[in-house]
């Protein structure tokens, strides 16, 4: 008896090998921290030149042309055939980490990207594959996110450069610095041939799993913003100053947190953290006299966001009255919801289709490179499914079997790619 072997089963055993590669080289990357036992990688520290050159000799094997750019992003070119002036597919996430990370937020996407190129087994596409490792989507050094692909599509701007981290240095100063000392990076620039941008990330939430699904196809992103509300009030002797006499900063700010939590709670799919906190002078028998608090707020609706961030900071101000307390609120970061290409989006759907995974469209509540860079270029994201929807916390994790679900879709999704392309091709012609 013979046995014929379809293009689909030769590529499910392709995404099976990269899906086991790609989970080792997750946990080797994990291993690449500025802290002792947890994981924490931040915009362009020494731990990210780790990082990169931990990933070139892999990225050279498989044939691309490797790079760093001027804000930290590693870059390699994958070539199309033939033609050097072919349009590009770009690949990828972000390298960087939020404090204790697990091992797999952005470094997912980037190595699903060498990984497709590695599966491709030097065939070569009527387009070339760059693939992209984002030097920072979390935001984790100066507060604002999206300092890596920002820079991509040049919107490290404005007061965005003026923001300083936890030693006082500014975004201008440490991209200047970084480039000054690697005389080696290229632009920090998308290609004018970039004709899409296509990311895989895990799902962060527990939707996909309660589905029963490998793989989510996103249509849209949530819109977020980032603020700082401060309660100012009057430092003092913990054992003198009678409860009714006091100006109490920290307790006007954890009752400021309880409102909010309410506050969102009464919107429909509305999200409201507060994740950092400092209380000034911090002793154990003084009475808290300054309290500075993050406030993230999303939502997929722009304009309900809006409310929500008015009516955080509205009840931040009546805390305040009430308890003898001068409030001071920003926003110092807003992000608009993004809706992704529809073409691309309906391209990524029916690539998992072909693979043979059912999948369902989803809105991300999380922020993702692909944001920025959909204003840009038609961007489409793939999710994966995240065991109890663990992330941003050192349990997150992703099963091998999904990872090989999303390299088979990847694999389909590049042999479609070029029709897309050429169909778009012919539409501008008209
Ligand atoms: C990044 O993961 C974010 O959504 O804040
Ligand atoms: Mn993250
Ligand atoms: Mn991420």
């Amino acid at each position: 008896m013979t046995t014929t072997t379809t293009r689909e089963e030769t590529r499910a055993v392709l995404a099976s090998k990269g899906a086991s590669t790609l989970m080792q080289r997750c946990q080797l990357i994990a291993q690449c921290t500025e802290k002792p036992g947890e994981i924490l990688r931040t915009f362009l520290s020494p731990v990210m030149d780790e990082v990169h050159r931990m990933m070139r000799p892999w990225m050279e094997a498989a044939g691309m042309a490797v790079a760093v750019d001027r804000a930290g992003n590693l870059r390699g070119v994958y070539g199309a055939d033939g033609d050097g002036a072919a349009p590009r597919l770009l690949i990828g996430s972000h390298l960087d980490t939020v404090p204790n990370a697990g091992a797999y937020d952005g470094v997912l996407g980037v190595l699903m990207g060498l990984a497709l190129a590695e599966a491709s087994a030097e065939r070569k596409f009527p387009f070339a594959i760059e693939v992209v490792g984002f030097s920072d989507e979390e935001g984790t050094r100066f507060g604002a996110p999206f300092l890596g692909s920002r820079a991509v599509v040049g919107e490290l701007t404005g007061s965005l450069l003026e923001c300083v981290d936890g030693k006082g240095v500014s975004v201008a100063t440490a991209v200047t610095n970084y480039a000054i000392q690697r005389p080696e990076t290229i632009e920090a620039a998308l290609s004018d041939r970039c004709a899409a941008y296509l990311e895989f990330h895990i799902e962060q939430g527990p939707v996909l799993e309660s589905r029963n699904l490998a793989l989510g196809i996103v249509e849209g992103l949530s819109g977020q913003s980032r603020c700082s509300v401060e309660f100012h009030g009057l430092a003092g002797h913990a054992g003198t100053n009678p409860m009714k006499l006091r100006k109490d900063a920290l307790a006007g700010a954890a009752e400021w947190m309880t409102r909010v939590e309410a506050m969102a709670n009464r919107f429909e799919n509305a999200v409201a953290t507060v994740g950092q906190i400092t209380a000034e002078p911090g002793g154990v028998n003084v009475i808290p006299g300054e309290v500075r608090c993050s406030l993230d707020v999303r939502h997929a609706e722009d304009a309900v966001r809006a409310a929500l961030v008015r009516a955080a900071f509205d009840e931040a101000g009546a805390v305040g009255t009430k308890r003898g307390l001068r409030v001071e609120t920003a926003q110092y970061h807003e992000h608009p919801a993004v809706r992704l290409d529809a073409g691309l989006v309906a391209l990524a759907e029916r690539a998992a289709g072909q693979a043979g995974y059912a999948t369902m469209r989803m809105t991300s509540g999380a922020g993702h490179d692909a944001m920025v860079i959909a204003p840009h270029v038609p961007a489409a994201m793939v999710f994966l499914r995240n065991p109890g929807g663990i992330s941003h916390h050192p349990d997150e994790s992703v099963s091998e079997r999904d990872v090989a679900a999303a390299i088979h879709t990847g694999l389909c999704f590049l042999d479609k790619f070029a029709a897309y392309l050429a169909e778009k091709e012919t539409r501008t012609r008209g």
